[in-house]
């Protein structure tokens, strides 16, 4: 289902005269309160003005380096023709102009960049987005070329890496299930070439490489997740992760239902039990030829929520918007796409990703409210709540990973609507060991996937005390305050006590319902894909 991809280059020759479909240039807003008012203003009157305001609109926008020489090309009208066209610089908007035979390229494309930042260049994530708002706008184009603000200096790689995905991910397309191409729907762009001073430069040319790489780890995890659930039960998930880390070189372990029950991962098997496709655990490992002298040591387990369908089960979800929960694997897809990029980037460290895959079906077989669940750890747990399946499949991988041995364990999965609740639709909860959660947040806000750092409360886990066994799923009393945290909380217990651990919740930014936006496509989002290959690199140069 993987959309067909767009291809990546540098140029370094003049904008004006790239023979490309359309050239893209950042377009700044200036603060209002800055603009003359007086009609004194430097450059020639522009015709666009707005009367209420008394405001030259040309003098509201500002364009951004990069875009000299198509102004030039202009002959300092690009400003004022872009005013006309009703461009006011705000992130996000796209304004094309047909260039008449003035630049190389028939088309040049304005993309609002919000506000210049006093004195530096736009940070990383707005590059992102509007690289993407451009190239998503601009499909039916064979060729893009980009020349938008990158800064000079030491923040240039980041800025170029940004640009580059961005531009990849807006690209993005789900090929879906259309018996008939639709008319209407232009097919992506084909290749962006991203402007740059110097386009041999090593290091410039090595972000574009990993860009290419991340952005498709993105569209794999975007690809697992928007396919239908009937298409994709744990068996035929199974298979696909296996086929392709296979192909990628990874080693790969899978469990089937008889070697779940043999091995005694009672979780996954406890939440299979109620669907006619029975539950997986994929293993897939990825070790480092050359191994560095401190990373050598350093083993990363990442741990994925792999529920194809979750219906809730016996304790059944409500109709509406059910659909979705076809989502509620995204934790494994993002782990499985982040693995096949390691298996391309290669890095210094030991990784390993765990993806326990189940059903979650009522029928005469499911597990219930009132059972006692014997995990992997040995643990026992009361399930109150068989829409609480989450924690009962990733308890036993969580356990399995520890015990096979790691120095670092991050788990991710579509875990509580309290995540939604507390901190919306793009903003991830982190949970685990304090430090840990601080570098998860960093990797997050570096890679445009936000997270914040959510407490572990000793009153939480006093609440999830059971009257039979050793742990209830949730809060006895099924209270739900705190409703992410007991999540965590729960999770704790499977995880060896030294160690250092993330529970990445992303109920919310995992899923995008709402009409494509910057690097959002509409559907799977492939968060948190990026800040785990972040993370990886991270462990890898820093242990
Ligand atoms: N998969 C859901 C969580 C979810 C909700 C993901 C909304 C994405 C969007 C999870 O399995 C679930 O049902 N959680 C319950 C937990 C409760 C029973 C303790 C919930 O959120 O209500
Ligand atoms: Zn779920
Ligand atoms: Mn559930």
């Amino acid at each position: 289902m993987t959309s067909p991809s767009t291809t990546l280059s540098l140029v370094d020759t003049d904008p004006a005269e790239l023979a490309v479909d359309a050239i893209v240039i950042g377009l700044h807003s200036q603060n209002p309160g800055t603009v003359e008012q007086t009609g004194a203003a430097s450059g020639p009157e522009t015709g666009a003005r707005d009367p209420g305001r008394g405001v030259d609109l040309a003098e509201t926008l500002l364009l951004a380096t990069g875009a000299e020489s198509i102004a030039a090309a202009f002959d300092g009208r690009l400003t004022a023709t872009l005013a006309l066209l009703g461009a006011t610089g705000g992130p996000g908007e796209v304004i094309k102009l047909a260039t008449l035979g003035t630049v190389t390229a028939p088309l040049v494309v304005a993309v609002g960049l919000g506000p210049e930042p006093s004195g530096a260049a736009p940070a990383p994530e707005t590059l992102r987005r509007a690289a993407a708002s451009a190239v998503r706008a601009l499909a039916g184009c064979e060729r893009v070329a980009l020349t938008l603000p990158l800064p000079d200096d030491e923040d240039a790689p980041a800025a170029l890496r940004a640009t580059a995905e961005g531009a990849l991910l807006g690209a993005y397309r789900f090929a879906g299930y259309k018996t008939r191409p639709q008319p209407s729907r232009r097919s992506p762009v084909e290749s962006v070439a991203v402007h740059v001073p110097d386009a041999n430069d090593a290091r410039a040319r090595a972000e574009i490489t990993r860009a290419a790489v991340v952005a498709g780890a993105v569209g794999r995890t975007r690809d697992w997740v928007n396919t239908p659930p009937n298409e994709l039960r744990p068996p035929s998930f199974a298979d696909s992760v296996a086929a392709a880390a296979r192909e990628a070189g990874l080693t790969v372990e899978v469990l089937d239902e008889q070697a779940l029950a043999a091995g005694g991962y009672g979780g996954i098997l406890a939440v299979g039990l109620g669907s006619a496709a029975p539950p997986r655990l994929v293993k897939l490992s990825y070790q480092p030829a050359s191994a560095g002298p401190d990373a050598a040591a350093r083993r990363i387990a990442l741990v994925g929520k792999g529920i194809t369908f979750d219906t809730g089960g016996v304790s059944i979800k409500p109709a509406q918007g059910m659909w979705e929960m076809k989502s509620d694997m995204a934790g494994a897809a993002a782990v499985a796409a982040a693995m096949l990029a390691v298996a391309e980037l290669k890095p210094s460290v030991a990784v390993s990703g765990y993806l326990p895959m189940a059903e979650n079906m009522p029928s005469g077989s499911s597990y219930r409210p009132g059972d006692v669940v014997t995990m992997y750890n040995g643990k026992r747990v009361e399930v109150l709540n068989t829409d609480a399946e989450g924690r009962m499949v990733l308890g036993d991988a969580m356990a399995r990973a520890c015990e096979d041995g790691c120095d670092y364990l991050i788990e991710t999965s579509t875990l509580t609507g309290g995540q939604v609740v507390a901190l919306g639709k793009r903003m991830a909860g982190v949970m685990g060991s304090a430090e840990f959660c601080q570098r998860v947040q960093a990797a997050g806000e570096a890679t445009g996937e936000p997270a914040w750092p959510m407490p572990l409360p000793d009153d939480v886990r006093k609440g999830m005390d059971s009257e039979v066994a050793d742990i209830s799923q949730v809060n006895a009393s099924m209270d739900r305050a705190g409703h992410m945290l007991q999540g965590g909380v729960f999770l704790r217990e499977f995880v060896a006590d030294d160690v250092p651990w993330a529970h990445i919740d992303i109920a919310g930014p995992s899923y995008h319902s709402g009409e494509p936006t910057g690097h959002w496509s509409k559907g799977g989002t492939g968060v948190p894909v990026r800040t785990l290959l972040e993370l990886v690199d991270d462990i890898a140069a820093n242990g």
